[in-house]
């Protein structure tokens, strides 16, 4: 071991392996794994190494070593991790500050384990063999092997890895994601086999043709072919077999093939573009896709077997049917999950360069890998590694050749490399769109975020597949809007769907606490950018991903008079294994239900809403409501006396058993023309005043096309007003109180209450709101009630059971819920608005004796044990303030959360509250 040959091979990029093996495809090869506790030694820099290494600590592998307590988790996203820290010019890596992780350990060998393979290590390694240089490789997320047979004694071995984080590879590394080192993936010994390696070609036609590799030439020119147990095809390596069951995502038919000593499933299929549309076996496929980083709050990227099984699963449950393994080649078991479950994927070759280029800029500059020669080696190679590796698995559908890492000649090189190995898949890279002059690398037009309208703008222009290989940036509370990508499906043949971004929030957990960047002391980073998961860090549904289980689902329903319509868009599922139920609901309650398309119409009064629900088992694959008659708001109770006590500064309302206040003028607290104390049976309800609402906490989406700041005159527009008119009539038998109230926005805007007071106690507030026209949209309108904190108990008959935004309530069935509003906040990593639900015609919130209820025609409801206030003021969830209250926003609308980006774009016109237009709406208070 030589510190300067240490050194100089890390800077080299010329050098990405040394001895290493040919890459091939993955096979089930008998494995000795040598994963498990390790010796260790850490060192803050290869220049500190010091011989001989003194292995007294441990570590676990695979890991991370920064999950193992040393260095630290480091999130960045396009910024290079050692800026600010150390100055390093490509291809240069930081030598000063680049942790390395020294792991040990013994094995006992009976000299037939001859070669060593390491799934993942990040991000460059030395192996030495009982003190021996055996290789060197880099490329994170591709296998390296070596042949150790020449290293080995009979008996017990010493291996020792050295593991660099950074080295001059680590330029192609700069994807979005936490920067870990060590050996993160499997390592184990295997035996030399007959076979070196097997490309496998099976066709939508039934055409099969495998390729041995071997230095044998008595290798194996035989094959045999299972379909489940049964032998269906032995001979030559070349043939047809008719009628195959073809492989999909839907439907994932998967043969056996066993060539010499290993066994493969093969799927037979056809990936093709014809006419600039992108097929699969004859048909125009559409992704639903998702980007996938393999992360788990736990493990960080070494993921389980089981982990993956569980994303999978909720993946197939929710509709998806695509997955871009952004932005790298993932842990092998991955493809053969999704040559079983049914997905297509984007294979992603592990290049990103994201920090030396910037988007909009013309030529290659300084970026990397550009035309540069210097580059070539490395990035062909893992081209090459990625396509080696996964070729034979059917799930493959594109091979990307990295993601922003902008375009050169370079690219062409790796395009090349990869149709040298696979001709059979078309070639994705999103790069392409930012120089014209390199379209030629990529055989779809692939873009990022590019919004509906956009898209509708150009797309006729573009004369190949486009697919959106990254869409509706699902940070925090966000993927709004979503359908509106989805309808385009419909409208363009060539609008070949997309990938959200992405699956599952990069949180790590620590103490109990889902940190992001920054949480370790992590600079430069980049916060929260990390949370943008359809999933949480540790694997549990968002209430996103029911939205994008409901916009793509493949089955559309209409009603024809008594009949449930289906139109079913699956490509190659008939549904045949389905079940149709459906119910009707009247106000929520079930009324009638059957299965099959035909309903009996209900006739009566009452709010009548069908729900029509495809069953696949016991999955509901596909559903839609349908509202067949209108909520009737309860009319108040009229009987009884009311005594109105008119004061200074309050003006009362008394009837039986109850007493409401309203506050005239507006002192302390309370605020002029607001209801401020609501009593029955001696029981305070409110534990403040009311107050008129315009906010929302802000979300991550607010934040990034700056909503806050454009619209901070309505913050506290609610708290900062002057009552201009109060009166109060006593009528028959209701009082009617008229406040007009002046808010103290630039210039002033008005919101008129009318109070109508029955003698049951029940209020009617009618809300008519004028904003000022050249005032900015209004995040929410409505009052805000805050609750003695007892009132926990919450139902509601409305969208539900997850929370829903106008722009994000398609999945959302209207119903009856229930819930508890301590635990109505959704816990996304930075604590902001949540919990709303729509369509709201009653909310209920109890405290198990008393109870308030709110009720309209449809309009929403938020309740959380915190102010919009408080919410923004917490970076983390442990840092929310005690429960002590509970906070209802009775809203007639509040804005959607929009998602298209989260660095500029808003919410949807159509969803948005502009000033330029008068508000009005009416609900009814009662208690009880
Ligand atoms: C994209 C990038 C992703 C991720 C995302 C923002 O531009 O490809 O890796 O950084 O932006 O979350
Ligand atoms: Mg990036």
């Amino acid at each position: 071991m030589e510190k300067n040959f240490i050194i100089d091979t890390i800077l080299n990029p010329a050098v990405f392996e040394i001895n290493r093996l040919e890459n091939t495809a993955t096979k089930n090869v008998l494995k000795k794994s040598l994963s498990g506790e390790w010796q260790f030694a850490y060192f803050n820099s290869p220049l500190d190494l010091e011989f001989p290494i003194n292995f007294d600590k441990k570590i676990k592998v695979p890991a991370s070593i920064q999950m193992q307590g040393f260095d630290l988790p480091h999130y960045t996203n396009q910024i290079y991790p050692w800026e600010g820290r150390e100055t390093v010019t490509a291809p240069d890596s930081p030598i000063k500050i680049n942790p390395l992780a020294c792991y040990n350990r013994k094995f006992d060998s009976d000299l037939s384990e001859t070669i060593i393979h390491f799934e993942g290590v990040e991000s460059a390694f030395f192996l030495y063999i009982n003190g021996k240089f055996v290789g060197y490789s880099e490329d994170t997320f591709t296998p390296s092997e070596f042949d150790i047979s020449s290293f080995l004694v009979n008996g017990e071995n010493e291996i020792t890895v050295l593991v660099s984080k950074w080295c001059s590879g680590s330029w192609l590394e700069d994807q979005d994601f936490w920067r870990m080192s060590g050996i993160f993936r499997d390592v184990y010994l295997r035996k030399p086999t007959n076979i070196q390696d097997v490309y496998i070609r099976a066709d939508m036609h039934g055409n099969l043709e495998v390729k041995v590799m071997s230095n044998d030439p008595k290798a194996p020119g035989l094959m045999s072919l299972y379909d489940g147990e049964e032998l269906i095809y032995e001979g030559g390596l070349k043939t047809k077999i008719v009628n195959p069951k073809l492989w999909s995502a839907e439907i994932p038919n998967l043969y056996r093939l066993v060539v010499g000593e290993f066994s493969f499933q093969v799927g037979f299929r056809s990936v093709y573009i014809e006419d600039s549309i992108l097929k699969i076996n004859g048909k125009r496929m559409v992704f639903h896709g998702v980007n996938r980083h393999e992360f788990v709050c736990d493990n960080a990227r070494a993921v389980t077997r089981d982990n993956m099984i569980k994303d999978i699963e909720l993946m197939k449950q929710n509709n998806i049917n695509a997955v871009r393994t952004s932005h790298y080649p993932n842990n092998p078991i991955w493809y053969d999950l999704c040559d079983k479950y049914g997905l297509y994927v984007i294979d992603e070759c592990n290049l990103e360069t994201h920090g030396t280029w910037k988007y909009g800029q013309k030529d290659e500059d300084e970026s990397i890998p550009g035309s540069n020669p210097v580059w070539t080696g490395a990035v062909v190679d893992r081209a090459n590694s990625l396509v080696q590796r996964d070729k034979n698995h059917p799930s493959i559908v594109l091979w990307s050749l990295g993601n922003e890492s902008f375009c050169g000649e370079n690219f062409r090189s790796m395009r090349k490399a990869i149709l040298s190995v696979d001709d059979t898949r078309p070639i994705h890279y999103e790069g392409a769109c930012h120089c014209r002059s390199f379209d030629d690398v990529s055989d779809v037009e692939s873009q990022m975020y590019t919004s509906p309208k956009t898209i509708e703008e150009n797309i006729t222009r573009y004369k190949k597949p486009f697919i959106l290989c990254e869409f509706s940036h699902a940070m925090g509370n966000s993927l709004g809007n979503f359908q509106e990508y989805i309808d385009l499906e419909e409208k363009y043949e060539n609008y070949q769907g997309g990938f959200i971004w992405d699956w599952i929030d990069q949180a790590i957990l620590k103490d109990g606490k889902l940190c992001y960047g920054g949480d370790f002391g992590d600079y430069p980073n980049d916060g929260i950018f990390c949370g943008n998961g359809l999933i949480f860090a540790n694997q549990t549904p968002s209430p996103k991903l029911y939205e994008v289980k409901k916009c793509y689902q493949y089955v559309a329903f209409s009603l024809l008079n008594n009949k449930i319509v289906l139109k079913n868009k699956y490509l190659f599922d008939d549904l045949s294994d389905c079940n149709l139920i459906w119910t009707i609901t009247k106000e929520g309650e079930i009324y009638s239900s059957g299965e099959g398309d035909e309903f009996v119409m209900p006739d009566g009064d009452g709010e009548f809403i069908l729900t029509a629900s495809l069953y696949r088992k016991d999955l509901e694959i596909a559903y839609e409501q349908f509202e067949l008659s209108e909520y009737v708001v309860c009319e108040p109770d009229k009987a009884g006396e009311l005594e109105i006590i008119d004061g200074l500064e309050n003006l009362g309302v008394a009837g039986n058993d109850f007493s409401v206040m309203f506050s005239k003028r507006g002192v302390k607290a309370a605020v002029g023309g607001m209801l401020i104390s609501y009593k029955k049976q001696g029981i305070e309800y409110l534990k403040t005043g009311t107050k008129l609402n315009f906010w929302r906490a802000e979300t991550d989406n607010d934040h990034g096309n700056k909503q806050s700041k454009r619209c901070m005159v309505w913050k506290s527009a609610g708290e900062y007003s002057e009552i201009i008119r109060f009166d109060a009539k006593k009528k028959e038998n209701f009082v009617q109180i008229t406040a007009e109230i002046s808010l103290f926005t630039e210039p002033v805007s008005t919101v008129k209450l009318i109070y109508t007071v029955y003698p049951g106690g029940e209020i009617k507030v009618k809300y008519l709101f004028s904003p000022n026209k050249q005032l900015p949209e209004i995040p929410a309108i409505g009052i805000t009630f805050i609750l003695q904190n007892e009132f926990d108990k919450m139902s509601w008959y409305g969208k539900g059971p997850f929370e829903n935004y106008i722009d994000r309530n398609l999945a959302a069935k209207a119903g009856i819920y229930e819930t508890k509003v301590s635990e109505n906040l959704t816990p996304y990593l930075n604590p902001q608005e949540s919990g709303n639900y729509t369509d709201v015609r009653y909310a209920v919130f109890s405290d198990g004796t008393g109870s308030i209820t709110f009720e309209g025609k449809k309009f929403e409801i938020s309740a959380l044990k915190w102010t919009a206030a408080e919410l923004e003021n917490a970076t983390h969830m442990e840092e929310l303030p005690d429960k002590c209250k509970t906070v209802v926003c009775v809203n007639y609308r509040q804005m959607g959360v929009g998602g298209d980006d989260s660095w500029g774009a808003k919410t949807h016109d159509e969803f948005m509250n502009f000033a330029d237009r008068e508000y009005e709406f009416e609900f009814m208070i009662r208690v009880k």
